[in-house]
């Protein structure tokens, strides 16, 4: 494949959720450009509408208008379909209000942990009722909440911002010292609202008693997310010929741990024409085709790129050597178990791979990669084995391509726009 063209994916997903939540306390209107349209930021919309904020419709290339305040009781259960985000974000909102609400999602996030929020919500003083405390569904039961410090043993942006809302909302003060840096979006938008969070190396905290009642509504442009991007760069990376420009892309250091593996490897990737939009930096990225080796990506990296490690093992399958990601286990808990199905999913089409603890181990092949993908339904291991589908003589087939639409609509169009056999 010869690339080529310029291409921007679609808003940033965390971003996006959290500006929708942030929006919904506020009661003047809020206006969102750039707000990604894919299944899971609709999961939100869905349930905030649900909550009584008015949500305008989520329409790519319009800005996005959400009037929040108070939130009503709604009728039936929150239902945040794939979404891991935006059932822990809503957990932490709800705890701090006087209402009983239920929150459920579809059979991927009913199996996904749930304890490393409900365990700090409930020394806040939220209650929850369920067959078990850490799978949804769940019954949560705000109201008067106490002050919380808390070390998360796993570094985890979604149960950070969890307890950060729930401070908000409760008006109590919550500390957390993260075990690793995790993504920062949610310090980064509290600061441009001009809200008080403090923030000293791992350590962070917010009193919501210093929190405005109602909150400053936001007018904020969403970049492009720089883990869809991801998909884009190793597709170009692993390229005969030609030179990919993806536009305006969210470049937070917490990030981008993907750019920096890739460039280890060999890869050309340069961030061009920097740029701060809403609090977060931003670039276009230029990708050249590149001869990748093997690396290891050390535990300290993995928080900055947890989501890219599927597309990064596909990188890894057709670099010369052997590439390991140490202490991966959190893989196992995401939308699939993406630690077994990168693996055996590589496997599948002939690449050596295995899993040992909690490490996975690729070793790259010149070989032509052929043979059936198993994708889980996953929207991540959809798009990294498509990526790895783009290569000369490639013969890789998905069991199916709709799971992309969950964070990247666009994306198989996108692939077929930016490549030309040569
Ligand atoms: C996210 C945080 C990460 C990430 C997920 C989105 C967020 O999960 O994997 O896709 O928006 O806060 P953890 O909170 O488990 O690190």
């Amino acid at each position: 494949m010869i690339v080529r063209g310029k291409v921007r994916p679609p808003g940033d997903k965390s971003i996006t959720h959290r500006a929708l939540f942030l929006a919904s306390l506020s009661e003047g209107r809020s206006c969102l450009g750039g707000a990604l349209t894919a299944g899971d930021a609709k999961s939100t919309a869905r349930i905030l509408r649900q909550l009584g904020v008015d949500v305008g419709p989520l329409r790519p290339d319009a800005r996005l208008s959400v009037r929040g305040g108070r939130w009503s009781q709604p009728r039936g259960a929150l239902n945040c379909g794939n979404s891991g985000t935006a059932a822990r974000l809503v957990l932490g909102l709800l705890a701090g209000r006087a209402l009983t609400v239920g929150v459920t999602g579809d059979a991927s996030l009913r199996r996904r942990p749930m304890r490393r929020v409900t365990e700090p919500l409930t020394r806040m003083g939220a209650r929850f009722t369920g067959n078990d405390p850490d799978r949804l569904p769940l019954v949560i039961s705000g109201g008067h909440l106490r002050d919380l410090t808390w070390i998360p043993p796993v570094a985890s942006a979604q149960v950070k911002t969890a307890l950060l809302f729930a401070a908000m909302i409760g008006r109590v003060r919550v500390s957390v010292e993260e075990p690793a840096r995790s993504r920062d979006h949610t310090e980064r938008m509290l600061r441009y609202l001009g809200l008080p969070i403090e923030v000293d190396g791992l350590r962070l905290a917010l009193d919501g008693a210093r929190v405005p009642a109602n909150l400053p509504s936001l007018d904020l442009t969403i970049p492009a997310d720089p883990s869809s991007a991801a998909f884009l760069v190793v597709a170009a990376l692993l390229a005969d010929g030609g030179e990919l420009r993806i536009e305006g892309v969210c470049v937070n250091p917490t990030r981008i741990g993907y750019l920096n593996v890739l460039r280890r490897m060999g890869g050309q990737v340069e961030l061009i024409d920097e740029r701060e939009e809403g609090g977060e930096p931003v670039a276009d990225l230029l990708v050249r085709p590149s001869v990748l080796t093997g690396t290891e990506v050390i535990a300290e990296e993995i928080p900055s790129l947890i989501d890219e490690v599927p597309v990064l093992a596909v990188a890894a399958a057709r670099a010369s050597g052997e590439t390991a990601f140490r202490s991966v286990g959190e893989l196992r808990v995401k939308e699939s178990d993406r630690l077994s199905l990168v693996a055996s999913n590589l496997r599948a089409v002939g690449i050596e791979a295995e899993v040992q603890g909690d490490d996975l181990v690729v070793r790259g092949a010149e070989r032509p990669p052929a043979g059936r993908i198993e994708t889980a339904h996953d929207h991540r291991l959809t798009m990294a084995f498509a990526v790895l589908g783009t290569v000369r003589e490639a013969d890789v087939r998905l069991s199916e391509r709709a799971s992309a639409a969950v964070s990247y609509p666009g994306f198989f169009d996108h692939l077929a726009r930016i490549g030309a056999d040569g």
